[in-house]
């Protein structure tokens, strides 16, 4: 990710439909991070945009909100520094949705490679709804709404942020004069592809179960690392190996040193040490990284009361800023009733 240089208004959300693990970490919260140090960040919980997809199971979307929100606070998303609020607690988000909706084509949305794709692959939820549809428009309100200029993204929300782009452009272009845009258009800021495998090797993600949660027991996670599957050619411990070939290496890539990498691959190529060994470096490097969080994490979660407050701070301050832009959006639509 190339970081904007002057302090700017970055804007992301996060969908909150299961327990975040390492992929999360590594492909998203170190990058929000980094962006809070320097930028005017605000983070909200997308839990309108997770009933668009999970609508039967509303429970599932209220219990993980909390357990995320906690997960930020542990990894050390500052609330003093960033804005972190709950989307449906800033129903103006939904206002500006609908009136995005009148001047947007449907070819636009339909033509949103998520779309088609999504319906395929989460056929048993049937996503042939009309909130579907508008899923990334809810997005481009979500965005425009706090006037941001850059949004950190994966590669596959790309076309959302553009076509946010072209929503910005459009409501511009109809109703307000060429140098007196309302909406920026903001740039996507795309964040390097989840450089997290999983366990087995595949993409992290909770439907492969391959995950390590942030919130699970270092115990939990011990016992996950010894069991990852190894080089499957190498069936003793007498075996040479080859790195290439085993997930746990790709995990090397990122954790370990240069000279620990440098021991794995001699050691391994020649069977000087066995696999459990070369788990060993590792879990040195997991537990560093992981047992401060979930300690944090443990000490947050006591504090249930706290979490509520950050969070009702945030969404007030979340409706200031919006309400600010729907004032000149009313304005610009002639609603400004003022009764
Ligand atoms: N669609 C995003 C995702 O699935 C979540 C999201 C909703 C979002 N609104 C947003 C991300 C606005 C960035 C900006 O990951
Ligand atoms: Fe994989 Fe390490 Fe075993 Fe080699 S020694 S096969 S890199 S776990």
């Amino acid at each position: 990710m190339t970081e904007p240089q002057k302090p700017q208004r970055i804007l992301s959300g996060m969908r909150p439909t299961g327990r975040l693990h390492l992929g999360h970490l590594k492909g998203v919260l170190q990058n929000w991070l980094a962006l809070q140090e320097e930028h005017r960040c605000f983070f909200f919980a997308a839990d309108w945009h997770a009933l668009t997809t999970d609508y039967a199971n509303p429970g599932i979307v209220q219990s993980t909100i909390w357990e995320m929100v906690i997960d930020w606070l542990a990894v050390g998303i500052d609330p003093d520094k960033s804005v972190l609020f709950i989307q449906s607690e800033v129903a103006a988000h939904a206002e500006l949705h609908l009136l995005f909706s009148f001047i947007t084509p449907l070819p636009w949305l339909e033509r949103v490679p998520t779309y088609k794709d999504q319906i395929e692959q989460l056929r048993e939820k049937e996503l042939g709804t009309y909130g579907f549809l508008g899923y990334p428009l809810l997005q481009a309100a979500d965005i425009l709404i706090y006037r941001a200029d850059a949004v950190p993204v994966g590669e596959d929300q790309v076309p959302h942020v553009e076509l946010t782009r072209e929503v910005a452009r459009r409501f511009n272009h109809l109703y307000r004069k060429p140098e007196q845009p309302l909406f920026p258009e903001p740039a996507a800021l795309l964040m390097p592809a989840a450089k997290m495998p999983g366990l087995d090797g595949r993409k992290m993600s909770k439907s492969y179960d391959n995950t390590i949660a942030l919130d699970e027991s270092w115990k939990a996670t011990e016992k996950k690392v010894r069991a990852m599957k190894t080089d499957t050619q190498r069936k003793l411990r007498t075996d040479p190996g080859d790195p290439e070939r085993c997930p746990v290496w790709e995990y090397h890539k990122i954790y370990s040193t240069e000279e620990e990498r440098g021991e794995v691959c001699a050691g391994c190529t020649s069977a000087a040490i066995g696999c459990l060994d070369c788990k060993q470096i590792l879990l040195r490097h997991l537990e560093a990284e992981l047992v401060p969080i979930r300690q944090r994490r443990q000490e947050i979660a006591a504090r249930p009361d706290d979490v509520k407050a950050i969070i009702r701070a945030g969404n007030a301050r979340a409706n200031i800023e919006a309400e600010r832009t729907m004032e000149k959006v009313r304005r610009t639509l002639k609603m400004g009733y003022r009764v």
